[in-house]
């Protein structure tokens, strides 16, 4: 039986989110450039969302660009807006054959205009979208997304729109940049490192957390399926104890 059928597809986590890592170390290990792991990375996108969108995963949501990634050597960050704004034009066919509707979220602000440009034409053109959404994490940082989250409140507080007793976790929730969108079930993330980097820190909380020592340029299809069977071994028990879970056993 292949792995695919052995995938129980009524107990599918509904939001898949992934740290794609080790396009760099992919690219020296065959002696080649950074950059060259990057553009080989994107290959191992395609085949992801495809396979979910196979799978009828409902949310996607893959880290790109990291608000620390600026601080990369610059020539790398181009390069990577570059491939940015070439993929997500390229891959704008694709997303419609597959019916995924494309997001954002980061400080998208301080993105190339280009890129800016690139996305809102392809966020617009998949909107009519329904099978998957697929967000990009981009100029991303999860303290400074519950920072945002923080001082909008505050200004509403300020302004006399809110009391701070009406604040509770749906509030705080509805001002993240994932407003509407399920915190994932499961948390992927590529190359053998075992941290969140600042990545939906609010929206894990009670992620399942999967780690593969594959390296990005390699991960495909059949591996992003093994983590979701991997989940599905997995009790979920939300703070309870297996015989609350399970009283019949
Ligand atoms: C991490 O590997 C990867 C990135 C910072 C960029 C990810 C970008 C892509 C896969 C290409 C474009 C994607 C989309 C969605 C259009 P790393 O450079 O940190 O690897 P290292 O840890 O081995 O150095």
């Amino acid at each position: 039986m292949s792995l695919l059928e052995q995938i129980d597809v009524s107990r599918l986590p509904r939001h898949v989110a992934i740290i794609m890592d080790g396009n760099g170390r992919w690219a020296k290990e065959k002696g080649k450039l950074r950059v060259f792991g990057h553009q080989s990375g994107v290959l191992s996108v395609r085949d992801t969302v495809e396979g979910a969108v196979k799978l009828g995963i409902p949310f996607l949501t893959l880290y790109a660009f990291s608000a620390e990634n600026w601080n990369r050597p610059k020539l790398e960050v181009y390069a990577l807006m570059e491939l940015l704004v070439s993929t997500i034009s390229k891959e704008t066919k694709t997303l419609m054959e597959n019916g995924v509707k494309l997001n954002a979220i980061g400080n998208l602000k301080s993105l190339p205009p280009r890129c800016i440009k690139q996305l809102n034409e392809t966020i617009k053109k998949t909107s009519v979208n329904s099978n998957c959404t697929l967000t990009l994490a981009l100029s991303y940082s999860s303290r400074w997304e519950i920072t945002q989250a923080a001082r909008s409140l505050a200004l509403d507080v300020k302004e006399g729109k809110l009391e701070p007793a009406d604040i509770d976790e749906d509030v705080f929730e509805s001002r993240l940049s994932t407003a509407g969108i399920p915190d994932p079930e499961l948390m992927i993330r590529t190359s053998g490192e075992y941290r969140i980097s600042n990545y939906l820190l609010w929206q894990l909380a009670y992620s399942e957390l999967y780690f593969t020592p594959k390296l990005w340029p390699d991960f495909r299809r059949e591996d992003f399926y093994e983590a979701i069977f991997d989940f599905q071994k997995r009790e979920r028990r939300f703070g309870k104890t297996s015989e609350q879970l399970y009283p019949n056993f």
